[in-house]
């Protein structure tokens, strides 16, 4: 058949994202046909299962997590059948050699995925290796978070390094799954209309927020430790100013793009000491409401340290100092527990060199297009029409052209961003994937915010559940004459 047949290992097989979204993504590409009959899965995790148990805890997982009307026997049965196990402790090399005998005779390549702490990268990739598991061809996928700081994401990157050469290695920043990011290498690279006016001529800002309505979800011990900088920024929305920012790369090979995103990387202003008390805001959610529920602050969640001043809110001014985007501020912000969950980019073009309207409705008047990642994908482009009342005069009235996905593609179901990815890795392309130079030159800007917020000495405001955030991250644009884009 003519999909790409591979041996897929699963470390940490039976943890929380192998449950929640690996193996139903891996479920979807085989009911949508695009697993290949050879392919096979094997799951490991130190949990002393055999096939039979793991079978029974997939076969649960999938019945909650996938809709009814797309579980059908027919898949179930074929996906079943590609399971196999192998319970396994991973800092050690014993039982490595299980692999290698899983292999034996094997002609398909290896995917190796590290659905663990990014701890554990370097022993198991060594482990790999020793036993001879690793072949030519074989890939490894790793998640975020690679590393707290550069230096650590330089350690765990050459221990990998060390097994796997970089065009074998597959880092996972599941936003770059996601149909309507991708969709922005689209709009930007094929429609003349949005490719000539891309830059600072005609953009005036651009807004990027990430919104979850969640707060810590028990993940406390984890987050406290990073923050919403490094659980967010250094990578997801680091990645979408990348992707809006980034020069039209010469062809869509995974190098082209990423060498354009990386000058991107390298061209983000520094903040100094003073423009991080000016332009940055970090925030800490207190008690507050969620959907008309009193939830517990930060402080208060299950394992919390009532000391900590980790950040769940961050709102930033920053810049991309080049040629195309001098002058232009792009505004981010992110955080847990806001109001609703909403991702979403907002480009503001600059109003018309002269103005001819009333003058009083001259802040209407310059188009927006706003992005739409989650919910409800979506692109909208405000623009002014006149209002039709037969006494309104040359009145304005702003009105969105509005593509809509699900409407207006209703048959195609939107892909989960598991299922992208681990169909690219089969198919063995990276340009969905980051590379070692974007994680450090990230990770270069990240640290040294981070070492103004410790010097500065710049604790987190708080802002109640429920809201938008401090309003100190609104005073930051408003004194600007703007404000955060909410509608759609
Ligand atoms: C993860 C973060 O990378 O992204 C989480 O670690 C966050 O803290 C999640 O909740 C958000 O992803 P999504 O796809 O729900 O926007």
């Amino acid at each position: 058949d003519s999909h790409h047949a591979i041996d897929l290992v699963i470390f940490g097989a039976l943890g929380d994202l192998a449950q929640r979204k690996l193996l139903p993504a891996l479920y979807h590409l085989d009911r949508e046909g695009l697993l290949s009959a050879d392919t096979r899965i094997m799951g490991l995790a130190r949990q002393n299962h055999d096939v039979v148990a793991f079978q029974k805890q997939v076969s649960k997982t999938l019945s909650t997590r996938i809709k009814s009307d797309e579980q059908d026997e027919q898949t179930l049965t074929r996906f079943f059948r590609r399971l196999d196990y192998r319970s396994l402790d991973f800092s050690q090399p014993e039982g490595f050699s299980a692999i290698r005998q899983w292999r034996e005779g094997s002609l398909r390549p290896m995917v190796v995925y590290l659905s663990v702490g990014a701890k554990l990268y370097g022993d198991i990739s060594h482990h790999l290796s020793e036993s001879g598991s690793i072949g030519e061809e074989d890939r490894v996928v790793v998640e975020k978070p690679i590393g707290f700081d550069l230096a650590s994401s330089e350690a765990i990157n050459d221990a990998i390094g060390r097994v796997f050469p970089e065009s074998r290695i597959y880092r996972i920043d599941h936003y770059l799954g996601k149909e309507t990011v991708q969709n922005l290498i689209a709009l930007r690279f094929a429609n003349p209309l949005f490719g000539t006016q891309w830059n600072q001529n005609h953009i005036s800002h651009v807004e990027i927020t990430v919104a979850e309505k969640v707060g810590i979800e028990g993940r406390w011990g984890y987050f406290d430790e990073a923050g919403q900088l490094r659980d967010m920024v250094q990578n997801h929305l680091l990645q979408l100013v990348c992707l809006i920012a980034m020069d039209p790369p010469a062809n869509l090979d995974a190098d082209a793009i990423r060498d354009e995103k990386v000058k991107v990387l390298k061209a983000l202003k520094p903040f100094t000491g003073e423009s991080i008390g000016r332009d940055v805001v970090r925030g800490q959610y207190i008690a507050g409401t969620t959907d008309g529920q009193p939830v517990p602050g930060y402080l208060e969640e299950e394992g919390a340290n009532a000391q900590s001043q980790t950040e769940t809110f961050v709102a930033m001014k920053t810049q991309v100092a080049n040629w195309r985007w001098a002058g232009v501020p792009f505004y981010l912000r992110t955080g847990k527990r806001m109001p609703e969950k909403l991702s979403q980019i907002v480009i503001h073009f600059r109003q018309q060199p002269h103005y001819i309207f009333d003058p009083d409705q001259r802040d209407l008047a310059a188009n927006k297009l706003i992005i739409r990642l989650q919910p409800e994908e979506g692109m909208a482009l405000q623009v002014l029409t006149k209002d039709s009342g037969l006494d309104k005069g040359m009145r304005l009235r702003p009105g969105p052209l509005h593509l809509d996905f699900n409407s207006a593609f209703p048959k195609s179901r939107i892909p989960d961003a598991y299922e992208r990815l681990l169909l690219e890795v089969m198919k063995g392309q990276q340009y969905l994937f980051v590379r070692r130079d974007e994680v450090e030159h990230a990770w270069r800007w990240c640290d040294q915010l981070i070492d103004g917020w410790k010097t500065r000495e710049m604790p987190p405001r708080r802002y109640p559940a429920g809201s938008w955030g401090p309003v100190a991250s609104i005073a930051m644009i408003t004194q600007d004459g703007r404000s955060w884009y909410e509608d759609y």
